[in-house]
């Protein structure tokens, strides 16, 4: 599948490596793809992988995954053109800028946020109830993380699990997009028990079943 992954840092990084490692063709949409990081990154992907302008990133993919900061995300997605029909995919946390909460949230969520910009856009929520270093790695053992998605297109949340299928995830479709109101303080669980807790970053949720 052809994906434009708009940012490369941590997560943009992480999935669009495991992605182009799975076979998939990635461009990186960047401010400046020609810095000394993202060469390396480029490189480390392999021959399937560019880094382009953040237009020529969602022109080229199907799938176009945002991972930029929240304060930069309404800039990204008009940066991206048009992007009608095609599966925009937002791993992203509205995150207040000390890190210790959201800063939207209960009646809107950032998913529905990036729906109304990114206009006639199939937006899945996804990638964003765990940290970047599980998305890179998510063995453990034997046991598969779950990851969590929701969105209004049914054809597009398959395609989305698909590609976390593909890179070791237990997807679960949880619903339609106004359920990224839960997701997102999932995500804010992660984030404390991360970065507060004696647990480090090295831990992931996983779903039991009877
Ligand atoms: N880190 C995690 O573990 C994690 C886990 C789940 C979800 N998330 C969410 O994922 C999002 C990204 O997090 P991250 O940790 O990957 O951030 P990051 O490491 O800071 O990377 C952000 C990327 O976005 C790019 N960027 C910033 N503004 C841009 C713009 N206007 N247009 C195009 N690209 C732009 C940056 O490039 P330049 O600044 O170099 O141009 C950089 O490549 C956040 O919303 C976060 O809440 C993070």
């Amino acid at each position: 599948m052809n994906i434009g992954i708009v940012g490369a840092g941590n997560v943009g990084g992480a999935l669009g490596r495991c992605w182009a490692a799975a076979g998939h063709s990635i461009k990186f949409g960047l401010r400046d793809p020609r810095k000394s990081e993202i060469v390396d990154l480029v490189k480390k992907c392999g021959p399937n992988t560019s880094a382009v302008c953040v237009a020529e990133a969602a022109a080229f993919g199907e799938v176009v995954t945002i991972a930029t900061p929240w304060p930069a995300t309404q800039t990204a997605i008009e940066g991206a053109g048009d992007l009608s029909g095609k599966i925009v995919i937002d791993c992203r946390n509205p995150l207040k800028s000390d890190l210790r909460g959201l800063a939207i949230g209960h009646t809107t969520s950032a998913a529905e946020q990036v729906a109304s910009w990114a206009k006639g856009a199939r937006v899945v929520k996804c990638f964003n109830t765990t940290g970047a270093n599980n998305m890179e790695d998510p063995n453990y053992g034997g046991d598969r993380p779950v990851m969590f998605l929701c969105g209004d297109d049914n054809n597009a949340k398959k395609m989305v699990m698909k590609l976390g299928e593909d890179i070791g995830f237990e997807m679960v479709d949880v619903g339609k997009i106004d359920i990224a109101r839960l997701l997102e303080p999932v995500a804010m669980l992660w984030i404390h028990l991360a970065f507060t807790t004696p647990l480090g970053r090295d831990f992931a949720f996983k779903l039991l079943r009877r």
